[in-house]
């Protein structure tokens, strides 16, 4: 398969591969979608063609969706020839560096290549890759049709030249860049994962259940849904990776994921793609 250089390859067909497919294919841009489950490639046209509805994506741009435009692969080669490769597996160090290692060997010089980690530091990452000045983060937010801003991360190798690439891409795409230094976390990571494992740490204690905490931190505090049904829409799988990967990293022990978010994972209870986590979607999801 040899994608046309303005298709954009995304590594990973789950909830953020899934997203950012969607946005792309509402601005107008040719998709190919890798995954190594096929059961991800299977349900991704249907996951995208929700968000493209709740985003509306698809008044916007009405010819948008046309057959062909998404093309779904189970191999990692097949990025070759696409114009950006967006990286969005699992957040898994060993696996990001394993699959940016593979993708970058066949990449045409000056082609972006773009993690989306939430918040494995880039220098890290860019161990695994040919060309590091050619590497960038990008985090984008969770849902991806709703939140235009994005966080781009510049790690120390990262030329001047990439970083403008990608905010040029970013700004076709519809989304407001702001470019940021590397460090575990980043920005907005390093600031939300530990109030929702505060948060869940008072659910824990007893000091509040989830309903009052969220409507506190809307209500005074300005939040927009509450940590807590953030923690719900982001996985809370996800959640406990990130912020183990955050102490690890900091030397920070106290940023380690508290024991109710832990269990919570034992028990499946990941939020919104199981159908239950702080809050019960299942009458929803029925
Ligand atoms: P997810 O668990 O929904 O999807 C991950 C996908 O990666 C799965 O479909 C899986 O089959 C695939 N995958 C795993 N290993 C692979 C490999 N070696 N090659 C190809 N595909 C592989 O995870 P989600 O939530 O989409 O997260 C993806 C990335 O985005 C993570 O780095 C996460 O930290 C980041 N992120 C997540 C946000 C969220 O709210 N969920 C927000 C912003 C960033």
């Amino acid at each position: 398969m040899d994608p046309a250089p303005d298709t954009i390859a995304i590594i990973g067909a789950g909830v953020m591969g899934c997203g950012i497919a969607a946005m792309a294919l509402g601005q107008g841009s040719d998709v190919l979608l890798v995954d190594i489950h096929d059961e991800a490639l299977t349900q991704a046209p249907a996951r995208i063609t929700k968000q493209v509805r709740h985003g509306r994506l698809m008044e916007a741009f009405p010819a948008s969706l046309s057959p062909g435009r998404l093309t779904t692969s189970s191999s990692h080669e097949d990025a070759a020839g696409a114009g950006a490769v967006i990286e969005a597996i699992t957040e898994d160090a060993a696996r990001k560096a394993d699959v940016l290692a593979r993708v970058c060997a066949s990449l045409a010089p000056g082609t972006p290549l773009i993690s989306n980690t939430s918040g494995i530091p880039i220098a890290e990452l860019a161990r695994s890759v040919r060309r590091p000045a050619e590497f960038a983060g990008v985090h984008f937010m969770n849902p991806t049709y709703l939140i235009a801003m994005v966080e781009v991360i510049r790690g120390a190798q990262t030329s001047a030249a990439t970083i403008d690439a990608i905010v040029a891409l970013l700004a076709r795409l519809g989304r407001k860049p702001t470019v940021v230094n590397d460090a575990p976390g980043f920005v907005t990571s390093r600031l939300l994962h530990p109030m929702i494992n505060e948060a869940a740490r008072m659910v824990a204690a007893g000091t509040a259940d989830a309903d009052s905490v969220d409507a506190l931190m809307r209500g005074c505090l300005g939040h927009p849904t509450g940590p807590l049904r953030t923690a719900d829409l982001i996985g809370i799988d996800n959640l406990v990776d990130a912020l183990r990967a955050l102490a690890e990293r900091t030397g920070n022990a106290g940023y380690a994921p508290c024991e109710l978010l832990v269990e919570k994972v034992r028990r499946n209870e990941l939020g919104q793609k199981t159908g239950r986590g702080f809050y019960d979607y299942r009458k929803v999801l029925s």
